[in-house]
């Protein structure tokens, strides 16, 4: 997996998984751009990667803000001169207020496409307009098992990361001609912040799998044995893995994918 030297940007790379990404792309040689609307979680990932050895530059993004986007890329291109990979992991899973809404409402619906489809969209469009001079790169998006299987979570979180893997289709016949691949990955369950609401949420409106549970994390352990064929948790190491290989060059040939990261919990 072979990312030397390359220039990555990774969105919502403060914290979780887009952390994780990240110091995986750094270990295997890559740049690091991190960006989140979250500038001191932003900040203290870049200190880490120096420590590496790598070097990195933490930016305040916000991914449903062009200007903010612009503005990435001017200060990416200052620094770096050029930019390799782009990661579209910033995502939202609904508007602050949801765990103990009873079910999602318009603010809700709102919110997460600003952030997890248009979010998305522009900022592959901007980012891809410096690809594009070079004609080469790769973007990966990260969508989720929502996206695949229909749940009763948050619906419209599900909706948008059935969007993700649409436009990571259409980017990847867009950007085709000018040598830039475009796959997503598809996360199962990993215990981050995002899973502690939705446990949250299970412990406020409690279904078949929450009913009994005494916190989060009893929530969460009981979803995965419910759901996952191969009874155990994803880390954020296992789709850092995933990313960097379809950024790095093994894959090159490879795009308009989805790649599901979920222990078998679904399987197309
Ligand atoms: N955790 C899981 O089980 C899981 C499963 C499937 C998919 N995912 C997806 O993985 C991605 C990362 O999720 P996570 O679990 O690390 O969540 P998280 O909530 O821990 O991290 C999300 C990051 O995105 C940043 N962010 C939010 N809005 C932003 C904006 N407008 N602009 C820039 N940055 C913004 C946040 O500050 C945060 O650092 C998301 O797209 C999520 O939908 C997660």
């Amino acid at each position: 997996m072979n990312v030397s030297d390359k220039i990555a940007i990774i969105t919502g790379s403060g914290r979780g998984l887009g952390k994780a990404i990240a110091l995986k792309l750094a270990e295997f040689g890559a740049n690091i751009v991190v960006c989140d609307i979250d500038i001191d979680g932003a900040n203290a990932v870049a200190e880490e990667i120096k420590t590496l050895g790598n070097d990195a530059i933490a930016i305040k993004l916000d991914v449903t803000n062009k200007e903010s986007i612009n503005n990435l890329l001017k200060i990416s291109m200052s620094k770096f001169k050029k930019v390799d990979i782009l990661v579209n992991n910033a995502g939202v899973l609904a508007a602050p207020g949801w765990e103990t809404r009873d079910r999602p409402d318009e603010v809700d619906w709102d919110f997460i496409y600003s952030v997890n489809v248009k979010g998305v969209a522009f900022t592959s469009e901007i980012i891809s307009s410096e690809m594009k001079q070079n004609r080469s790169g790769s973007i990966v998006n990260i969508s989720s098992v929502a996206g695949r299987l229909a749940t009763l979570t948050s619906i419209p979180y599900g909706v948008s990361k059935a969007g993700i893997i649409n436009l990571t289709q259409a980017h990847a016949l867009e950007l085709a001609p000018y040598n830039i691949n475009v796959n997503a990955v598809c996360p199962g369950m990993i215990w981050t912040d995002m899973w502690n609401r939705i446990a949250t949420q299970w412990l406020h409106t409690p279904n078949k799998i929450s009913q009994g549970a005494n916190d989060q994390q009893e929530v969460f352990k009981k979803a995965i044995q419910a759901r996952t064929p191969l009874g155990r948790e994803q880390t954020p190491e296992d789709i850092a893995n995933a990313v960097t290989f379809l950024a790095s060059d093994a894959a090159i040939n490879i795009t308009g994918q989805a790649l599901n990261v979920n222990g078998g919990s679904h399987m197309h």
